[in-house]
This record gives structure tokens, sequence and C-alpha cells, in this order.
């Protein structure tokens, strides 16, 4: 094989999908994982990165387009990242995400022969989030190298009032792509983008910069009800300005009239987060009911909350399925969030705990279950790692739990939690999580010694995108 360099044009036949949204091909037997690739395609690509075992590239030009192509809906398909196979047929993007789960548990977990049910896929592929996080910036991003006339159209809206709104280009945070619409939450939802960044123009309100520790907006979260149709607006700042956010409450309801709660979240701290030391409300409760099955949430402005209302029932569905609860069951729900797990499967089981970190996502637990009046779920506050083995006097008071459901963030497990499930090993674990790799790590150190890997089901929470909910069940042995 010639040497490769980077820059270098080849012209690769693209086999399957590969992860992050990317896709691989073999140049003279090299893996080359190919950038806005689509499997089937032909495609001239330039290398960007080159390793020992493998090469990066983009596509520079389409020679043959694959049949798993379609159009995309969103005029920022390309730029934004957000839905990187919004430009391949649905059912595709589903064998992909199959197809990966299935690599990852045998790549990192080291299974084999693995049970894995058919994906179940979405019925609404757009507007499908109950929840959009909009960055402010202070500067227009422009691809690179940018036109002359979006140079100059950029310098022009910098001088007047430099805020742009809208999402992160990929692997950028300091780069937000001015949006003025999405097709992921709603309508509504776009109305109050476009509101927001016309009142923060209008009044001259500076952005936050991080270099210079001061300014004033940050992050626009947009939650809203696919139930009910409860919408709030929480506009994340790094100072308090009431009489801002009284005009700006008074405004926005004005003119989106859908709009039920507005809340104000202050984050004083550098790190560019939408959650803050301080939360107040403008209108209305400061939260949202949502409906899944039998059961209404409350949902505030800083608890966690599946993003998609009608796959989340679905997902709980097979939670309960793979559960198989008794109604003597006393089961562990750990990483609780709002509950909503746990009030889904109480009318099953005898006793369920919920364990959760966040402070107000308790408050919402306990209050969930009181207005769907349900008194055989309670929540403990406090950080995994610790609540499961420092606290050693509640747990040994507590009955030891038949089953546990694990559902923590992307990062997975922490070991010592791990550690402790096996200590207190209860007989079955339904272990759900967004992230099949590090749920593939965790699993592999559960299923050493003490559990066995009974069955895998994923879920499609997010359609175009290249991320999947994975559930797996497993037995202690
Ligand atoms: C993926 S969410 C799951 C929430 C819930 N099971 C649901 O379906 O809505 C993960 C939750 O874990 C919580 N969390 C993150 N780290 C934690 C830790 N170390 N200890 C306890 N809870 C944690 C987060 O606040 C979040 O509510």
């Amino acid at each position: 094989m010639n040497e490769l360099k980077r820059g270098d044009e080849l012209k690769l036949e693209i086999l399957d999908a590969a992860f992050e949204g990317t896709s691989v091909a073999r140049y003279e037997g090299m893996v080359v994982f190919v950038e806005n690739a689509v499997p089937g395609d032909i495609v001239i690509a330039k290398l960007k990165k080159i390793k020992k075992n493998y090469c990066e590239a983009k596509v520079v030009k389409i020679e043959h387009p694959s049949k798993l192509r379609v159009e995309p809906r969103c005029k920022y398909y390309g730029i934004c990242g957000g839905c990187k196979w919004q430009n391949v047929d649905y059912k595709a993007q589903i064998s992909f995400k199959q197809q990966q789960v299935k690599d990852i548990f045998e790549r990192i977990g080291g299974f084999s022969n693995l049970n894995i049910m058919p994906i179940i896929s979405a019925d609404d592929i757009f507007y499908y989030r109950g929840k959009m996080e909009y960055s402010f910036a202070g500067q227009k991003w422009l691809e690179t190298p940018p036109l002359k006339d979006e140079i100059d159209a950029a310098a022009e809206d910098v001088k007047e009032n430099p805020v742009f709104l809208g999402l992160h280009v990929p692997q950028r945070y300091d780069k937000v792509l001015d949006l003025d619409e999405c097709h992921l939450q709603s309508p509504v939802s776009n109305k109050i983008l476009n509101f927001t960044r016309t009142f923060a123009h209008r009044n001259n309100l500076p952005v936050y910069s991080t270099e210079r520790n001061s300014g004033y907006l940050r992050f626009l979260v947009i939650r809203e009800s696919k139930r009910t149709g409860e919408t709030m607006a929480n506009l994340v700042t790094f100072e308090d300005k009431p009489d801002i956010m009284k005009q700006y409450a008074a405004e926005l309801k004005e003119n989106v009239a859908q709009v039920t709660t507005i809340v104000n979240t202050i984050n004083t701290k550098k790190a560019q987060i939408a959650f803050g030391e301080t939360e107040k409300i403008y209108l209305g409760s400061g939260c949202i009911k949502e409906v899944l099955g039998r059961h209404k949430f409350s949902v505030s402005a800083s608890s966690f909350f599946q993003t998609n209302t009608a796959q989340a029932e679905k997902l709980y569905g097979v939670v309960r399925e793979f559960g198989e609860f008794q109604s003597g069951d006393v089961v562990f729900d750990l990483y609780s969030g709002t509950g909503s797990i746990a009030i889904f499967i109480s009318d099953a089981v005898k006793e369920v705990v919920g364990i959760e970190s966040v402070e107000s996502a308790i408050r919402d637990a306990e209050k969930n279950a009181e207005e769907n009046g349900i008194s055989n779920c309670r929540f403990l506050l406090g950080d995994l790692k610790d609540r499961l083995t420092v606290d050693r006097e509640w747990m040994s008071s507590h009955e030891k739990p038949d089953a546990m459901i694990i559902d923590p963030p992307r990062n997975g497990m922490h070991p010592k939690v791990v550690d402790e499930i096996m200590n207190i090993a209860p007989k079955k674990i339904v272990y759900v999580s967004c992230n099949p790799a590090t749920q593939a790590r965790d699993v592999k150190l559960l299923c050493a010694e003490k559990y066995e890997l009974k069955k895998n089901q994923s879920v499609d929470m997010f359609p175009h995108t290249y991320h999947i909910e994975n559930v797996t069940l497993l037995h202690l042995k």
C-alpha cells in the first residue's frame, strides 16, 4: 500500500455504520472511519487522521448515493450535528443501532450468543423531545473558511448586538449555531427560542463569557409535556436581575400563550452548565406535569426526566416485563430521578426504595408518589457510592431487596457501587442505560462472578441520533 498522508483523497465504498454517527470503509485492508457518509454510498473522502490501525476521513464528494439515503427535513442538517442520521431511512437507523448494541456487548462486555430482542422503534420521529437546552453565544459560528458575505453579515450582527442562541456545533463547546427552528421539540418551542433571542437583542442583554467571567445570558432550557401541553421556559443566567426577568416573563407569556411556567436559574460559577445555585420562579408553579401510563409526574427545572415520553412508556414497560415482579417484592430503584420508574412499577410490588443524588428530584419524586396516591415508594437522597456503603445502619435495618433497577447517567456506575450491588446480591437486576458502552463494562463486572446476562432489549428514544437506550436483565447465578 502507498503511504497515506493527511489530505489524501480516497475513493471508498461505505460498508457499515460505526460509532457516534460515523461509517466504516476499508482501503487496501485499512479500516477508515468516514464522517458524513451512509452505508451503501460510494464516496471520495479526504483523510483527516492517520493512526496505526485505522484512519479517519470526511466525505468531499458522493459518487454514488446509498439507497438508504433520504432527504433531511432540517435546513441545518450537516452543520448542526444534532441529528447525524437524519439523512438515513428510519428503518435503517434502527438496524444500525441494533447492530451497534450487539457489537458493543461483544467487544466491551465479551458476551457472545446474546439474547437480543428486536429493538422497539419510535412512532414519532420528529417533535419527540420533552426538553431542549439552547446555548447563548456572543459570537456567531461560521464554517471555515467563511464566505466573505457571511463575515460581513456576522460583523454587522456583532456590532449591533452580539447575541446568538442555538445548539453547539459537534465537539465545539465554544461554538454555537444560531438556529431559528429545530424539529426535535415542537413549533411552540421554536417560538420561545426566537422570542428569547429577539428579547435579548431588544434589551441589549450581554451574553456571559467564561473568559471575562461576566455577562448575563447563559442557556435557555425549554421543557414541554407531550401529554398535558404544559411548557416551561428556564433562562439560565450568570446574575440575578429580577426586573429583566419580570419583563421577560410578561412579554414571553403575551407572545407564546402556551408557556405555563417561567423559571430563572442563576449559575454564578464558571462551569458552563445549565444548572445553578438558585432557582426563581416568575410564572406558574416552576414545574410541568407529564403523564406516563396511569401516572402524572411533576418535573421541575433541574430534575432529570426521560426526554421522549412515548418511548419512556415503552421503556418502562420493558423494565416491568423483565422484572417479572411479585406482589411481595422489595425493589431498589437506583438513580431514581423524579421517581418515574418506581411509581410506574409500584402497583406490582410490596415496596420500592428510590435512591438519587439531586435534592429537587427527590422532592419531585415524593410529591409525585403523593399526588398519585402511592404509599409504597420512598426516596432517599445521596450519592450512591456512599448511600449503599457508608449508611450501613439504614441498609442493615432495611429488608434486603429482591430486585434492583439501575438507571445511571451516561458514565455508568462507580466501581464501588458495582461492588456493593454484588454484596447486597439481589436475585434480579434490570439495568437501563443510555450508553451501552458503559453498561457493557458494568455488566461484565457483575457477570464475572455472580450474575448471568439473560435478556437484552433496546428502545429507540432518540431518532436521527446515534444514541440508544438499552435494557438488560441479569439473574443471580
Ligand atoms: C438517567 S437518569 C435516570 C432517572 C430515572 N430512573 C428516570 O427514568 O427518569 C440518572 C439519574 O441519576 C442521578 N445520579 C447521577 N449520579 C448519581 C449518583 N452518584 N448517586 C445517585 N444518583 C445519581 C441523576 O441525578 C439522574 O436523576
